[in-house]
Order: C-alpha cells, then sequence, then structure tokens
C-alpha cells in the first residue's frame, strides 16, 4: 500500500513551470549527473519534469534522443532551444552510457 503511493506520487509529479529552470525542485528523486550539456537539460527540459522521467527511458540511440527532444516541441508545445538539442542528446547518451543507477521504484 505504502510502495503504490510512493508510486502514484511519483508519476504525478507536478507539471509546474519554474521561473528560473535551473532550479530543480528538491524533492526530485534523480539527480541529473554532472557532465557537458547537463546545462542545456536543465534549461530545457527540466521545467515540465523531472530528470527522473528522462533518466528512466531505456537507453536509446543519439538519434532518437534528438526525435525524443523534437517531440516535446511538437507534440508538448515545449519551448525547447533548438540550438540545443545537440548538447542534450550528446549528454543524455553520455549518462546513459555511463549506466547512472537508475530508481529503483
Ligand atoms: C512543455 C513541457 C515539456 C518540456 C519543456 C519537455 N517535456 Fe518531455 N514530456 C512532456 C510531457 C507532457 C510528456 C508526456 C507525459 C509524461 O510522461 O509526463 C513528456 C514525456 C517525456 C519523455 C517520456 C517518453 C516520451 O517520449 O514521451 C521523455 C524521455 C521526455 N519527455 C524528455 C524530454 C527532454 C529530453 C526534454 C528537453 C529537450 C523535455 N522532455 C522537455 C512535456 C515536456
Amino acid at each position: 500500500m505504502l510502495l503504490a503511493l510512493l508510486l502514484a506520487g511519483c508519476e504525478s509529479q507536478p507539471q509546474v513551470t519554474f521561473a528560473d529552470a535551473s532550479i530543480t525542485p528538491p524533492d526530485d528523486p534523480i539527480e541529473l549527473p554532472e557532465g557537458p550539456g547537463r546545462d542545456a537539460v536543465l534549461e530545457n527540459c527540466t521545467a515540465c519534469h523531472s530528470p527522473s522521467t528522462m533518466l528512466q527511458q531505456p537507453r536509446v540511440s543519439r538519434e532518437k534522443w534528438e526525435s525524443i527532444a523534437n517531440k516535446m516541441i511538437e507534440v508538448y508545445k515545449a519551448p525547447v532551444d533548438e540550438a540545443a538539442i545537440p548538447a542534450i542528446a550528446d549528454y543524455m547518451v553520455a549518462v546513459q552510457a555511463r549506466g547512472e543507477p537508475q530508481q529503483p521504484n
């Protein structure tokens, strides 16, 4: 029961837009690891969902990350800077390749 509540809490991450996107919500279960492109991800991606949404993706190719970023723009009208997409894709691929420990739940 408690676990179900925790899971539900995770999935209903509030869709809040932070005025300063560089501030990661303090209750986020996963921090973005340090690395080149991290700022681009914080600025363009974490306004709508927590880093864990992105880090818990199955390991995919760089092209796939670019298409995910474009999907955010096209489908969800995300204010993503298109110039930052290559850096975002590089970062996500690098982080996934490192095999960062995934969130257990
Ligand atoms: C305008 C808000 C918004 C922004 C900004 C945004 N996303 Fe999303 N994203 C969503 C919504 C809405 C979903 C679908 C619902 C969900 O899973 O929470 C989603 C889902 C995802 C998913 C889950 C898999 C999928 O394809 O649906 C990934 C991965 C993802 N986003 C990555 C990113 C990345 C990387 C960025 C930065 C380039 C980003 N998002 C920026 C709104 C946004």
